[in-house]
């Protein structure tokens, strides 16, 4: 086939399968078979294969994915993404309608919508064309995620029709649908990972992988809600999600336009019900002003609009009985009671077990064996007792005693100053505590070693292969080929033996590979020394540059690095003086892995930023508030405390206050995120 014709293929196949898409994960109303969409798709693929010069960023073919992000860039939101108030009570919802009528006058019109239950994003459009997908954050800026997002099928990657404004941003929500959410933890199981404790969570977790072609496995979805800003030429907020439809996006239909209270409240007691029936979560519904005129006369408070109420659907509840307690040892050596219960149905699922938190818990409920108690389903997957219903208890009972040793391997438990909880301090010796270091050394922010997860280390752990990290970097293909692991099935459901087949070991033995190139700081985060954290592996690392240097420090030059107390100081010094840890350390580097860092981390000195000046605001990933002052001065910048007309940039990190953007919005100043800055300074 010749170029031209190629290319004119290529477009027209696009736009057929662009509808395709439109009538199946939007509209739900498919045109043409799955296996005649696949043999078009198959088409493009293939063409675009032999003409990699037309394959478009904007292609159905990318949302099969295949791009690997390396790192998520921090971007800041042109427009901050503010939350919404919530309630659970109706007077609030009275209070909010009358004091939009204080404000706004009699003849008001509210928008009544779904309050989905998933991960917030912001999409941005240039040309009709997907350019940026960036998650909340902390509202001021977040995670540029467009790789991964670009895999969602009822996200367009090309807008339909024309009239789309040249540029804008679109919000709204990123969900996993409950038949993906079950197919997905069921894989996780087979596979010998953790299930994700809710689709909440699944999104979240799915959105922030490496691999987009995972991504795309994963089968996401979005509602979109919201386009923020000023300059589109709506009047209202309906007729603007409206016109987000037909550009291509899809758009609930249980949108509903109301005017009265009893109407509001008639739309929220039909969902708190109808909601079981949605094939996603959804946790309330909001209620938004209409009018775009009356909602800019509403305005902002510091976190949400004025114009908008979210109700939130109360936790279900049921009551039942208290068959025994079970105390758990978690990750860190802390004692959790979990209640097993009789079997009650709680919000669509069977419920057994529940939290009791700790023993102050206990004994301020005084609950007891054979009580009958509340059960609660918050928003995790472990429901909690809540109260015990006392005219309901059996002659005779007894308090419940806390044990005194640690239920896993015997220690007398200890209860730190100041804290609730009993904890076992047997950290080197406990089954669980061992596996909870494990599992924080591969955690993602540590060594993000994502081949291995919670199930996979359970698995090495109980077949004795690992009980160190540093033993990880020891295992080898045979070892691993074959491992298996019994999971009981529970009522109807079978056995099931979890087996490593060679795709999986490869991954393995890759991941731990790769990790030996993960930067010293992530190294020492990774040890799980009590209070050193990711801030703290940063400043110590920095400043001493390589474990040796680390580790004959004495606490006065450990108190001398910024941020670094006597309590820090104290626990670094008993983890070097115990016996084992630096034979760990010395092992880990004996295999490679980074314990010094081998350039340093921050920039050379430069005149990039000469004759500007800049306001810092926020807390920052890698640097302290005075090391980025300090790189703005470095590079010949100047910094100066409030935003004016005068200032070059704003350098917003997490958590800063929405007052300092907005000014700086308004009087047209750059804001820029700290990953622009390290670019501006590279
Ligand atoms: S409107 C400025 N509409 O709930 C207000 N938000 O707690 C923009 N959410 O951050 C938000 N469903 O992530 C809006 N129909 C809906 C929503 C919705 C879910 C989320 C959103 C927001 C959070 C507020």
């Amino acid at each position: 086939m010749d170029r031209d014709l190629a290319r004119q293929r290529i477009d027209e196949i696009s736009e057929e399968i662009r509808k395709h898409n439109y009538q199946y994960y939007v509209l739900s109303r498919p045109l043409i078979s799955d296996q005649q969409f696949d043999l078009k798709l198959e088409e493009l693929s293939r063409l675009e294969k032999e003409f990699p010069e037309f394959l478009y960023p904007d292609s159905p073919t990318r949302h099969v994915g295949g791009e690997i992000t390396k790192e998520f860039r921090q971007v800041v939101h042109k427009h901050p993404m503010l939350s919404l108030g919530n309630t659970y009570s109706e007077q609030d919802i009275r209070d909010f309608e009358e004091r939009v009528h204080k404000h706004i006058g009699e003849d008001i019109e509210f928008v009544c919508e779904l309050k989905f239950d998933g991960v917030a994003i912001g999409l941005t459009y240039r040309e009709g064309r997907l350019v940026q997908a960036v998650t909340r954050g902390d509202g001021i800026q977040g995670d540029d995620v467009t790789t991964n997002v670009r895999t969602i099928r009822s996200i367009p990657l090309k807008l339909r029709g024309r009239d789309y404004p040249p540029e804008f941003e679109i919000r709204g929500e990123i969900i996993l649908p409950h038949a993906s959410f079950k197919a997905l933890n069921i894989q996780r199981e087979e596979e010998g990972e953790e299930p994700f404790a809710n689709p909440r969570n699944a999104a979240s977790g799915s959105l922030k992988m490496l691999d987009s072609a995972e991504v795309a496995s994963r089968k996401l979805d979005c509602y979109l809600y919201y386009l923020p800003g000023p300059g589109l030429n709506f009047s209202t907020h309906y007729e603007s999600i409206q016109a987000a439809r037909s550009w291509g996006f899809k758009v609930s239909a249980y949108v509903v336009r109301c005017k009265t209270i009893d109407d509001i409240f008639d739309y929220i007691n039909t969902w708190d019900t109808a909601r079981k029936e949605l094939p996603f979560d959804i946790d309330g519904v909001v209620i938004k002003v209409n009018s775009i005129a009356s909602q800019e006369q509403l305005g902002y408070t510091a976190k949400s609009p004025r114009w908008a109420i979210a109700y939130k659907f109360k936790a279900e509840e049921a009551s039942t009985e208290l068959i025994s307690v079970d105390f758990q040892v978690g990750r860190t050596g802390t004692i959790t009671p979990v209640a097993n219960l009789r079997p009650v149905l709680l919000a669509g699922t069977v419920v057994k077990r529940a939290t009791l938190h700790n023993a102050d818990v206990i004994a301020e409920l005084d609950v007891r064996t054979g009580d009958t108690v509340f059960v609660e389903k918050g928003g995790e997957i472990i429901p909690k007792i809540t109260a015990v219903d006392l005219s309901l208890r059996p002659g005779g009972s007894k308090s419940l005693v806390f044990p005194g040793i640690c239920p896993e391997c015997g220690t007398s438990l200890i209860r730190r100053e100041g804290e609730v909880a009993w904890v076992c301090p047997n950290e080197t010796g406990c089954p669980p505590q061992i596996k909870g270091k494990l599992e924080h050394f591969i955690s993602r922010r540590a060594m993000n070693i994502d081949s291995l997860g919670e199930g996979k280390i359970g698995i090495l752990f109980d077949n004795k292969l690992v009980q160190s990290p540093a033993d990880l970097y020891e295992l080898n293909y045979e070892q691993l080929l074959g491992l298996e692991k019994l999971y009981k099935g529970e009522g109807d459901k079978k056995d099931r033996v979890v087996k490593f087949r060679e795709k999986t070991v490869v991954n393995i033995l890759n991941g731990i590979a790769a990790s030996k190139t993960v930067p010293f700081d992530r190294v020492l985060y990774a040890l799980g020394i009590r209070y050193v954290g990711e801030t703290v592996s940063k400043k110590l690392a920095r400043h001493f540059m390589s474990f040796d240097k680390l580790r004959t420090a004495e606490p006065p030059e450990l108190t001398d690095v910024e941020e670094i107390g006597e309590k820090i100081a104290r626990s670094l010094r008993l983890w070097l003086e115990t016996p084992g840890n630096i034979t760990l350390a010395e092992r880990l580097q004996n295999h490679g892995v980074q314990m010094k860092f081998t350039e340093h981390p921050v920039a050379k000195k430069s005149n990039r930023l000469d004759g500007m000046t800049f306001v810092v605001s926020g807390v920052f990933e890698n640097f302290s508030r005075d090391e980025i002052k300090q790189a703005v001065e470095d590079h010949g910048g100047k910094n100066v405390s409030s935003v004016s007309s005068r200032t070059s940039c704003l350098l917003a990190g997490n958590n800063m206050g929405p007052e300092k953007l907005r000014k700086a919005e308004s009087l047209g100043v750059r804001i820029i995120s700290e990953t622009e800055f390290l670019k501006m300074i590279e």
